[in-house]
């Protein structure tokens, strides 16, 4: 008999934060508690009839109903962190708010320390350098292949990180991030061979690459590569809500689930929310059951509809793995004969009613989400072709400003101690040849303009155009 995928009624689906907040749904109590809103009535109406009354009747936090902790996990909560880890097939796993953003400041608060020399990819996500800050470790900077075409950075190369641990005999992380926004990867099992010879635990800031362990059309997994600690922003690409996030410490680890759990307990918030933390539960079960399955299937589906029709595009081009970097064939990154970035964003916003995910000099990142339709993908393409055919003129000349930072740094100073310096705000023209005071890293993408003691250059003034003063040190 062939082999039937089964439906999701015939596979037993087990969420057990969403059914523990099931269960308090259904059987109210007079709340005497926080929140304050007390189901929904002590919040302006329209807000109450936008959101809908039943989010906000499960807009509770832990302590109460039976629900479990967060900080320690117990309960419901402590449950679905443990399935969470099998299906994303790591030793443990904690569930986070406020992002992977949370994630990056405990693994730096938990896993180094003042003084201690970390290898860090440039093109990292400002959370890694605030977390930085907060220990005290001294980035030495990994600054990967830059793609000039195409105004994105590279994949970290394992030579690198290799040169750096034997230049360095007192690394105590090698932090790199996997794949790049744009969805460029690296290759996490040799980084991670190099790593086990030099003992040295290896981190991954694996924020958009949380669908990979549930799709072998994928990349891997660096839980399966030999990472010791993975982050995941489930909220970017998974399915569930804004600011939930997971951290997942893998078989085999080098690192102590200790000493992150102690510092996630002092960072996180004290009430936490249970709907987040339901939506991660959600996600989790989503993806593990058929119809996320197939959702998967079609985003990866959709992704190569999308990527075949660019193909015959005249004068829409796409960053593809051929090109000599493996990529995530679901982050589709294009760019458009004489429009810029910023210009195409525009032109599919304003002329098609299309947003997209982010912007940059050079091309705009499209993803091929598992909630999108394939209509969605009939509609943009069609969108494309007419702009690939049409005479659209760039008029961003008007604007000056670069999007993606892709600059050397200059490095005078401790970014702890510079952070802490003394400061002073001065008009930005005037702040070349001084040290900055601040991290400048907008989002998207969130990678680092300036950080605090790096010096700045005339260089960094096309990327600070919206800045009319800065802070730079004393
Ligand atoms: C590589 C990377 N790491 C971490 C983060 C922070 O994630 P979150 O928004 O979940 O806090 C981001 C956000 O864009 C990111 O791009």
């Amino acid at each position: 008999m062939p082999n039937k995928i089964k439906n999701d009624k015939q596979v037993k689906i087990h969420a057990p934060i969403v059914e523990a907040l099931k269960k308090a749904y259904d059987n109210p109590t007079f709340q005497f508690h926080i929140p304050g809103h007390t189901k929904g009535l002590g919040t302006l109406p329209d807000f109450r009839n936008l959101v809908g009354k039943k989010a906000l009747l499960v807009d509770t936090t832990d302590e109460f109903d039976n629900l479990g902790t967060l900080t320690p996990a117990t309960g419901p909560i402590k449950e679905a962190e443990e399935l969470a880890a099998k299906a994303f097939g790591a030793k443990r796993t904690f569930f986070l708010l406020n992002g992977s953003t949370i994630g990056n400041l405990a693994i730096a608060m938990g896993l180094t320390k003042k003084g201690q020399k970390v290898i860090v990819n440039r093109n990292c996500h400002r959370s890694i350098l605030t977390g930085l800050i907060i220990s005290g470790a001294d980035p030495l900077w990994i600054v990967p292949e830059k793609l000039t075409d195409w105004g994105l950075w590279g994949n970290v190369e394992a030579s690198d990180v290799e040169k750096l641990l034997e230049e360095n005999d007192d690394v105590s992380a090698v932090w790199i991030t996997n794949p790049t926004y744009e969805g460029v990867v690296s290759d996490v099992a040799s980084i991670a061979k190099i790593c086990k010879k030099h003992n040295v635990p290896l981190i991954v800031d694996e924020a958009h690459g949380c669908l990979w362990n549930f799709n072998d059309k994928l990349p891997t997994t660096s839980l399966k590569l030999g990472a010791d600690i993975v982050v995941h922003s489930l909220h970017k690409t998974g399915g569930s809500m804004s600011q939930s996030s997971m951290l997942h410490i893998a078989e085999n680890s080098l690192v102590n689930a200790e000493d992150v759990e102690r510092a996630l307990m002092l960072l996180h918030t004290t009430s936490p929310s249970l709907m987040l933390l339901g939506s991660l539960d959600a996600a989790r079960a989503n993806l593990q059951s058929p119809r996320g399955q197939k959702q998967l299937s079609r985003a990866i589906a959709n992704a190569k509809y999308l990527r075949s029709e660019i193909d015959k595009m005249q004068n829409i081009h796409q960053l593809k793995s051929d090109f000599g970097y493996k990529t995530d064939v679901t982050k589709v990154f294009i760019k458009a004969d004489g429009l810029s970035g910023k210009r195409l964003e525009s032109i599919l916003e304003i002329d098609f009613g299309i947003e997209v995910e982010s912007a940059s000099d050079v091309g705009i990142l499209i993803l091929c989400n598992i909630g999108n339709k394939r209509s969605d993908f009939e509609y943009l393409v069609d969108c494309l072709k007419k702009i690939d055919t049409h005479n659209y003129k760039d008029i961003y000349y008007l604007e000056n400003k670069k999007h993606m930072p892709m600059l050397m740094p200059i490095i005078k100073k401790n970014l702890r101690d510079a952070y802490f310096s003394e400061k002073e705000i001065v008009p930005t023209k005037e702040a070349v040849g001084r040290l900055s005071g601040e991290v400048v890293a907008e989002c998207p993408p969130g990678i680092s303009i300036l950080l605090p003691g790096e010096l700045i250059t005339e260089d960094h003034l096309p990327y600070l155009t919206g800045y009319d003063v800065i802070e730079v040190l004393k």
